[in-house]
């Protein structure tokens, strides 16, 4: 469906001297430095797949969503959508997309919403039957009516951005780009965004990219994800085998009787666990582990024969941090 071929985008940037002089001389021969946004990326994504794009601020992942829906030209490289070059064939592509910019509407501001859709049927052509079986589908899935009346300008965050993603699926395009669509969204909307996100895609088989900086969101959704870093593509691949190379770190949390005591007997048990740190604030003890050196068993026996355990938990490394300490270290060896 999409195939992205060593595509890379720069930006020319003017650097200005600094006060009025300057600028005035910026005007004559203001400093060119290239920038590039995107280098020599390469993917292909399949019908029906939800891939997961994800990577820090200035990585380039908006600059790449441009590029798939034609509003950039890359500097090199080529890109086909189903078959057409988007910067070539806009309207075309058009057709065939759906894109959602978290930061923005598509929505006419001061129609009331049911106004908008109306506008986006005639523009896409949406006969009256599909019309009406989709926007009773939206409603289902993302609860429209309850505002479907009001102006868009009237309607709050997660309101709009139900609208929005509505919007970009009126006309059932087999692909969908999704552009920071919970960002500012509360728990319980980003619930039912991502719910209604994964009801589309059952259901139409739509092709979706997600870009976003909420790990909850690209754990719910996509299996696959791609990593970019500095415009380049560092992982691509599943999640989980992620998870399973660099989520080796586990938290074991406990409640005790009385206070914990740091003794050397301890240490020399779990000493050939090199990333083992323990903290204690009396009987309040959090035993950060690495499961390829120590097993849980080991460990919680360990405690349980030195102390009474009131209560205790264990959890895995949150993918979070995993991504955290990938963007940090740049490589990816899985
Ligand atoms: N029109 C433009 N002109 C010049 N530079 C640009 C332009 N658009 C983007 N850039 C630069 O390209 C780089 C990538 O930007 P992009 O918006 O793609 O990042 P992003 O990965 O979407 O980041 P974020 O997570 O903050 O949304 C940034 O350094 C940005 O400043
Ligand atoms: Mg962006």
């Amino acid at each position: 469906m999409i195939q992205v071929s060593h595509v890379s985008k720069d930006f020319i940037k003017y650097e200005k001297g600094k006060g009025l002089k300057g600028l005035i001389q910026g005007f004559f021969n203001a400093k060119k430095t290239v920038h590039h946004a995107v280098s020599d990326i390469s993917f292909e994504i399949q019908k029906g797949e939800m891939v997961g794009y994800i990577g820090a601020n200035g990585a380039g992942k908006s600059t790449t969503i441009k590029m798939l829906t034609g509003i950039l030209t890359p500097t090199g490289g080529e890109i086909r959508v189903n078959g057409i070059v988007p910067h070539q064939d806009r309207k075309s592509n058009a057709k065939t997309i759906g894109v959602v910019f978290g930061q923005r509407t598509q929505l006419w501001w001061d129609l009331p919403l049911v106004e908008s859709f109306s506008v986006l049927k005639e523009i896409y052509q949406v006969s009256d039957q599909d019309f009406d079986e989709r926007m009773a589908f939206f409603n289902e899935v993302l609860h429209l009516n309850e505002f479907i009346s009001s102006p868009v300008r009237t309607l709050s965050l997660g309101q709009r951005m139900r609208a929005d993603i509505a919007a970009s699926l009126l006309h059932n395009p087999q692909v969908l780009y999704l552009d920071e669509p919970t960002i500012g969204l509360d728990v319980q909307a980003k619930q039912a965004m991502r719910l209604a996100i994964k009801k589309m895609n059952e259901t139409f088989k739509t092709t979706v990219i997600l870009t976003t900086h909420d790990m909850d969101d690209i754990e719910d959704l996509c299996s696959r994800i791609m990593i970019l870093d500095h415009g380049k593509i560092i992982y691509d691949g599943n999640l989980q085998k992620i998870k399973d190379t660099y989520g080796v770190m586990k938290t074991l949390t406990l409640t005790l009787s009385s206070p914990f005591e740091h003794n050397d007997e301890f240490i020399t048990s779990f000493s050939s666990d090199h990333d083992i740190t323990i903290e204690s604030n009396l009987t309040q003890v959090c035993i950060k582990f690495n499961k390829q050196h120590t097993k849980v068993s080991q460990l919680t026996a360990w405690m349980m024969h030195h102390y009474e355990v009131l209560d205790m938990s264990i959890a895995d490394t949150d993918i979070e941090d995993i991504v955290a300490s990938i963007y940090e270290a740049k490589v990816v060896n899985v």
